[in-house]
């Protein structure tokens, strides 16, 4: 690849801006500086600034995410958005940088981004059912019997046409437990709460995959850099 390809490529400067960065000494090649950003060369080999070409084969970050950040690229009334939690160059990265699909803006929990398009797609494909597992509390009860409903598969949602598929609620106590799906309908988990009585007061995603939040020891607004295979072995 081009530097001035790859400068842009992982989000340091447009390619117009390439030159000035290549003249300015910024831009090494094996530790010896580059002279054009023609130059063509493999991003392993690359230091910018002094350091190797961050995420060069694919950015795959675990984000937990604090409630009241809404997961859109557009600020929708003001709120803050999870973008604004990472480091701006990027989001100036081409492929862009993409959640894992959306948490609500007031659910909080495990958010995974990415500039890969193939895992995104592979993690939200209706197909392939990855589960996602939630932390809940409830503002009334939670009935016994959810636990059948649920698992059955029979649970049709105001407004839907299909019946949920089965899901997994674990009742810790009458108004808080764990539910893990293996589909991500808008705002399923409340609503499947909602639709036995037992509206959620707060809710956190705690894993994807394979991958759990606890063990990240991430604070909320923090991330780290994983692998895919911690998602999908
Ligand atoms: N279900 C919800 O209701 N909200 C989320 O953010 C995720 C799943």
């Amino acid at each position: 690849m081009r530097v001035d390809a790859l400068l842009s490529r992982y989000g340091y400067c447009t390619r117009r801006e390439a030159g000035g960065w290549v003249r300015a000494g910024r831009v090494r090649c094996r530790g010896e500086l580059v002279d054009t950003p023609a130059k063509v060369v493999i991003p392993s080999d690359v230091t910018v600034d002094g350091e190797g070409v961050e995420f060069a084969d694919g950015l795959y970050v675990a984000l937990h995410k604090p409630t009241g950040y809404s997961c859109t690229h557009d600020e929708e009334e003001g709120a803050p958005t999870v973008y604004e939690l990472v480091p701006p160059r990027w989001l100036q990265r081409h492929p862009s940088v993409q959640t894992v699909g959306r948490l609500d803006k007031e659910t909080s929990g495990l958010l995974l981004l990415t500039d890969d398009g193939n895992f995104l797609h592979t993690l939200t494909s209706p197909k392939r059912h990855v589960e996602k597992r939630y932390e809940y509390t409830t503002a009334a009860d939670v009935p016994a019997d959810a636990e059948e409903l649920f698992a059955a598969g029979s649970l049709l949602l105001r407004g839907e046409k299909e019946a949920c598929l089965p899901a997994k609620l674990e009742r810790l106590a009458p108004r808080h437990g764990f539910l893990t799906l293996r589909e991500g309908r808008y705002h399923q988990v409340r609503r499947m709460l909602a639709a036995v009585g037992a509206p959620v007061e707060t809710l956190c995603r705690v894993a994807v995959g394979e991958l759990s939040l606890a063990p990240l020891h991430l604070a909320p607004g923090e991330w780290r850099a994983i692998a895919p295979t911690d998602v999908l072995p």
